[in-house]
């Protein structure tokens, strides 16, 4: 592989509910990042309505995919790679990009590049964090899926712990929907949680056994549900902020106590954030200072490269292009593909 030459992805992301495409240049450099949210679509029935959001990747991905080619000023014959992910996510979502980066490759010639998701959401630091680079700890927080990961390799990784239930990211959103707050729940929580006392109700904070990097959240979920049902019952007054605030505080800990644990276990300069949930301000906070208290520098991207964007995927899959890893035409949507697995 000639390394002199820059290597410009075309990548494409619409595993859940945002359309996205962005033009990578040499894994770090995003000349655009196109994102159209079907969020206000769903927002009405309380979640993704899976149906729903195919429907509107296939309305949307080729214009976003024009768009993000005239943003970044780029040809197609100057596109070296065609990457879009291929798991985790809804199948008929996934199967829309899927087919668009097929078609584009094809066309043009060149090769096709299956990127994980979840891989993507670590990648988006490499982008915010020029001179970051493995080894180091990352804890992958969003909707779907909360993993403490090794990352030993650009493309390798050990899973140090995962959640046993719940991921973080859909605990925010199942008591933002039982507030009443609307979809997606962590921002708003987050959001809400500034206005409320963190200490107003002792949530339980769920470590499990001694020395595990595992999450539940589903303990912690039955508690907040319980608590608002006997309020109700009890016809009193239910603070809404301080119960925002009490879940958010209990869910931050649990994380940001495991990460960096984690992280100075496996000898890690870096405490690491990924996934939606990254985008959290109280996680962010706690974790700095659990990070300075231990020497351990803490990194995350951007908020928008935290939430689902295609220049994530750009970025991991120019470090599977540089070792001249690329996908055929069989590549098909792997709803349930987990970290590290290949696509
Ligand atoms: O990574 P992402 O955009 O999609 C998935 O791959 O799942 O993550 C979305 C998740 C949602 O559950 C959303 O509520 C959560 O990330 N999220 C947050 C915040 N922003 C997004 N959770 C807590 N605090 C936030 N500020
Ligand atoms: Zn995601």
């Amino acid at each position: 592989m000639n390394l002199n030459k820059d290597i410009t992805i075309l990548a494409i992301e619409t595993s859940c509910d945002e359309t996205s495409a962005a033009v990578v240049r040499n894994g770090r450099h995003v000349l655009s990042n196109v994102i159209s949210t079907q969020i206000d679509i769903h927002k009405k029935f309380g979640g993704v309505v899976p149906e729903v959001a195919s429907r509107k990747h296939l309305e949307n991905v080729n214009i976003i995919v024009q768009e993000a080619m005239q943003q970044a000023g780029i040809k197609l014959e100057e596109i070296d790679a065609v990457a879009v992910t291929s798991g985790p996510g809804l199948v008929g979502a996934l199967l829309i990009g899927l087919t668009t980066a097929k078609a584009l490759a094809y066309s043009i010639n060149k090769p096709l590049i299956g990127v994980n998701h979840i891989e993507g959401h670590i990648a988006a630091n490499y982008i915010q964090h020029k001179e970051l680079q493995p080894p180091f700890v990352c804890l992958v927080a969003s909707g779907g899926h909360s993993h403490i990961v090794k990352v030993a390799d650009y493309d390798s990784f050990d899973i140090l712990g995962k959640t046993r239930d719940d991921a973080a990211g859909e605990a925010f959103d199942k008591i933002a929907r039982a507030l009443g707050l609307g979809y997606p729940g962590g921002p708003l929580i987050d959001k809400l949680s500034a206005e409320g006392n963190p200490a107003a109700i002792g949530f339980p904070r769920v470590f499990l056994e001694e020395g595990s990097y595992d999450f539940s959240f589903s303990g912690l979920k039955s508690a907040a549900l319980n608590y608002l049902n006997s309020m109700k019952m009890k016809e009193e007054k239910i603070n809404v902020a301080d119960v925002a605030a009490s879940f958010q505080a209990a869910v931050v800990e649990v994380l940001a106590e495991k990460l960096v644990r984690a992280a100075a276990e496996h000898n890690s300069k870096y405490a690491v954030l990924a996934g939606g949930v990254a985008a959290n301000s109280k996680l962010r906070e706690e974790l700095q200072r659990l990070g300075n208290q231990r020497g351990i520098e803490v990194l995350y991207p951007s908020p928008i490269l935290c939430t689902d964007n295609a220049a994530m995927i750009g970025s991991a899959a120019y470090y599977r292009f540089i070792k001249g890893t690329s996908s055929d035409m069989t590549l098909n949507a792997r709803p349930n593909l987990t970290i590290g697995e290949s696509v």
